[in-house]
């Protein structure tokens, strides 16, 4: 066998590697983040081999250290403008968050995501003059490190940076108002070696738009296709897709690298956002895109993040209520449907293993007190203003709850929050423990899980009791 055909088995290798591999987004945003060893190892049980991160977490990072999992790590919006305008910031950013990482964790970093859809229209433009210079410094520190070949810098945008004039993809090009900007952005991502990474959401076109044809979001080919000049887009995805080839393309970078930074279906919140619309999402993407047939105008293998991991339930509602529920495992590591990954999983998802649990209890309303008590009504919006009442409401998980157990619903999930604290169940004479399970139907009353101190806060509490328990000693003796 010549060499030649020694790099084509190479070449074939890897891309057949690629192709099964798919990412996925791990946020933190969460009251109870689950400990970062527990989601490592949930990781590599379900084949997961690339995570994306939204900051650089010390403990996150180090629990992924010798998993071999690929990492995307990123920086977050609000540290664009002090990267931007010192060098000196971004030194200590990538010597701190990246080089240490790489040398005394052997943690497998590959990408740094330079914010976070910086150009999103509700920032008002707040980082339209900070993102390429961060992205510059950025490049220029892991230079300096001697990192290039293995870190590249890339900056995850929303699908809104592009647009089309005609409606079909062919027609795609970058949105007006930010062209040069962006056209700045994708030169500078070139030059460097640089992937172009983009979220799409067909979830939120069907938010956004009540018009918007149900089976278009999906992967089944059932919709009306969308005739481009005789190419034939059978879903929105691949359409949105092509609208940012055919931008890049007529740009003068038709050869760009594209990542699916965050793409994935909520399953509470909405209506539109259950467990049935998610699965069928997700594993339409999944076969969708395991032959590496990729879309009409890029064929080839895609380069995915699934949105997300695990739910959190401290993300903002500001989008919408779904907004805490893109995980396809809830906060506490279980699968919420079955899922085939293409990975060694086949089939059904496998749940993170070690979760501790606070106990058995649960904090709901008085059976004998009246739905029109006074003390009701604030204490229920108290309770969910600190809570997750995202879960109440029409067509979501626990909207078939009736007034009593939606009451109920609010005061648990804001003593449950509260880590069970007894003065956490003491709405004024209306509220209080049971050791009986209020679940019911598609309706978890949720028990939380123990909170996660970090590293260093766990050996203060493993310390703890052997001073108590020497100080009893001592005592004693
Ligand atoms: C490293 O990243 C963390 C988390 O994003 C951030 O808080 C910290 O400031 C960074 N360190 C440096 C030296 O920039
Ligand atoms: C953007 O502008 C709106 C209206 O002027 C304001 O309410 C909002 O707080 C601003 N957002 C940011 C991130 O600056
Ligand atoms: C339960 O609460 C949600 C959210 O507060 C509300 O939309 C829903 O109508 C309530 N259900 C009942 C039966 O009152
Ligand atoms: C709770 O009930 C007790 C005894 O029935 C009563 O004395 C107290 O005033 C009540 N508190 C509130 C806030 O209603």
């Amino acid at each position: 066998m010549g060499w030649g055909s020694v790099m084509l088995l190479l070449a074939v290798a890897l891309v057949c590697q690629r192709a099964n591999s798919i990412g996925a987004n791990w946020g933190t945003q969460a009251s109870h983040p689950l400990p970062p060893d527990i989601v490592v190892r949930m990781l590599i049980d379900n084949g997961i081999q690339k995570v994306k991160l939204f900051d650089a977490e010390y403990d996150t990072l180090r629990a992924l250290g010798k998993s071999r999992i690929e990492v995307m790590v990123g920086i977050p919006n609000e540290m664009l403008s002090t990267l931007a305008s010192s060098l000196k910031a971004a030194e200590k950013w990538v010597a701190k968050n990246v080089s240490t990482h790489i040398s005394t964790d052997n943690v497998n970093i590959r990408y740094v995501a330079v914010g976070n859809e910086p150009f999103l229209s509700t920032y008002n433009g707040s980082y339209l003059s900070t993102t390429l210079p961060a992205l510059r410094n950025i490049q220029i520190a892991i230079i300096k490190a001697g990192l290039q070949n293995q870190v590249k810098v890339t900056c995850p945008l929303n699908a809104d940076v592009y647009e089309s004039s005609t409606t079909f993809p062919s027609g795609g090009d970058f949105r007006a108002n930010i062209r040069d900007l962006m056209i700045a952005i994708v030169k500078f991502l070139s030059e460097n070696g640089s992937p172009f990474t983009v979220n799409i959401y067909p979830f939120i076109s069907l938010y956004n738009d009540a018009n918007f044809p149900v089976d278009y979001a999906f992967f089944d080919g059932n919709s009306q296709p969308m005739n481009d000049g005789g190419t034939f887009y059978y879903n929105v995805f691949d359409a949105n897709y092509d609208t940012l080839v055919h931008a890049l393309d007529k740009n003068g970078f038709g050869n760009m690298p594209i990542i699916i930074g965050e793409i994935g279906w909520p399953t509470d919140g909405d209506k539109n956002a259950n467990v049935e619309y998610a699965r069928k999402f997700n594993q339409g993407f999944m076969v969708h895109i395991s032959g590496g047939k990729g879309t009409p105008r890029r064929p080839g293998p895609i380069d995915a993040y699934l949105f997300s991991l695990i739910d959190e339930d401290a993300k903002s509602v500001q989008p919408g209520y779904f907004e805490r529920h893109w995980g396809i495992f809830t906060f506490d590591g279980l699968p919420k449907y079955a899922l085939n990954l293409g990975t060694t999983n086949t089939g059904a998802l496998i749940q993170a293993k070690g979760v501790r649990y606070l106990q058995q209890k649960w904090c709901v309303m008085k059976p004998n007190v009246r739905l029109d008590d006074p003390q009701v009504a604030p204490s229920v919006s108290y309770a969910c203003s600190l809570g997750d009442c995202t879960s109440l409401g029409v067509g979501t998980s626990c909207g078939n709850l009736d007034l009593r157990e939606n009451i109920s619903y609010a005061f648990n999930s804001y003593y449950q929050i509260n880590d069970q604290l007894d003065t956490a169940c003491k709405f004024p004479n209306i509220s209080e423990v049971t050791k009986t399970n209020p679940s019911t139907g598609t309706c978890r009353f949720p028990i939380m899980i123990e909170p996660y101190y970090g590293g260093a806060a766990r050996e203060r509490r493993f310390f703890f009791p052997l001073l108590m328990a020497a100080a009893i000693a001592l005592s004693i003796f």
